[in-house]
């Protein structure tokens, strides 16, 4: 059964009338993340198949000293995305920063995480920015006279296909200025199988997660779509170098969503996210097209997962 209906955000609303509709139907990959979608995903990131959450948390464990080395004690932490609950506490205590700057669109997620941040690091002064990071943002007064590292865990990054990972990258680079660090978490490129079994696991968990999709439209947006129509599906891309989850068709099926038809034949599928994931000249050259150069690379020994500290390079004239 599907929740009771909550209020519909009209982004939502317009993302995924106008997605459906599309010539190859898509809805963006934040809308996975509502309650029930972002418990999901706290549970993916636990099982036994889905490496990257783990890997990274071993490879800052292993080099946040060194970060702190690099980039500075007593920088400004500006952390683009708020409340990767288990991963900031061990930069923070590596760098011990002058401050520290979280940034998210969802006011309620920042002022959570920072509450929750304050009571482990209770002399630390958090400034929560409150915004949109795809856009260069004004860091608040309080940091301006400090160095700056960039946090973004998570490889986030991945979600993005290239294009927009470089104008990302570009509005980090212009909120953080030049000078400053970004420790960023990317993912490898790395055997098929090991990546479906990540994006396809035994217990059905991701499966679950990219399903709350449908349920969330049902109950949102007063939708009729039959969602055991529908199955789970991980799927390799290789000219793209992702990981695709799409929802497909086991049928042929009709349903409504606020009033509007729409219908999809057995097979067709709806691509609901991307999962890009890089090799090593990879992401040097992705960092480089948005004016990073790359000054540390760390990896695990199976070459899971890379933790990248990059630094932004001043303007200078190209020869
Ligand atoms: C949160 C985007 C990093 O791509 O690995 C996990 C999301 N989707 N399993 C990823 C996700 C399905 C995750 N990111």
């Amino acid at each position: 059964m599907d929740a009771p209906r909550a209020q519909a955000d009209p982004a939502f609303r317009a993302d995924v009338l106008a997605g459906l509709a599309a010539p190859i139907p898509a809805i963006p990959a934040r809308w996975l993340y509502d309650r029930r979608g972002s418990e999901l995903f706290e549970k993916i990131t636990e099982l036994p198949e889905y490496y990257p959450t783990r890997t990274e948390r071993a490879l800052l464990e292993r080099h946040c000293a060194d970060v702190a080395r690099i980039a500075g004690k007593g920088d400004a932490v500006i952390e683009f995305g708020s409340g990767s609950s288990t991963k900031t506490p061990i930069l923070l205590r590596a760098v011990a920063p002058a401050a520290y700057v979280p940034i998210d669109i969802s006011g309620d997620f920042l002022r959570d995480a920072a509450a929750a941040l304050q009571a482990d690091f209770p002399g630390l002064p958090i400034h929560p920015v409150e915004g949109d990071f795809t856009k260069p943002i004004a860091l608040p007064d309080a940091v301006a006279g400090l160095s700056k590292l960039g946090f973004f865990p998570g490889s986030t990054i991945g979600n993005l296909v290239p294009r927009t990972a470089v104008d990302l990258l570009r509005a980090m680079k212009a909120t953080l200025g030049s000078g400053a660090y970004l420790l960023i978490g990317m993912d490898r490129l790395k055997d098929v199988d090991v990546l479906a079994r990540a994006y396809d696991d035994a217990a059905g968990v991701t499966a679950e997660f990219n399903l709350n999709l449908l349920h969330r439209i049902n109950a949102e947006l007063n939708g009729t779509i039959p969602a055991e129509a529908f199955r789970h599906r991980a799927i390799w891309n290789d000219k793209a170098s992702r990981i695709e989850m799409h929802l497909e068709a086991l049928r042929d099926v009709e349903f409504t969503i606020e009033g509007q038809p729409f219908a999809f034949k057995a097979g067709e599928t709806i691509h609901t996210e991307n999962s890009h994931k890089y090799g090593l000249r990879d992401s040097r050259l992705l960092l480089r097209a948005a004016g990073w150069g790359v000054t540390e690379e760390w990896t695990d020994e199976a070459d899971q997962f890379a933790l990248i500290l990059a630094v932004a390079e001043p303007p200078r004239f190209a020869p």
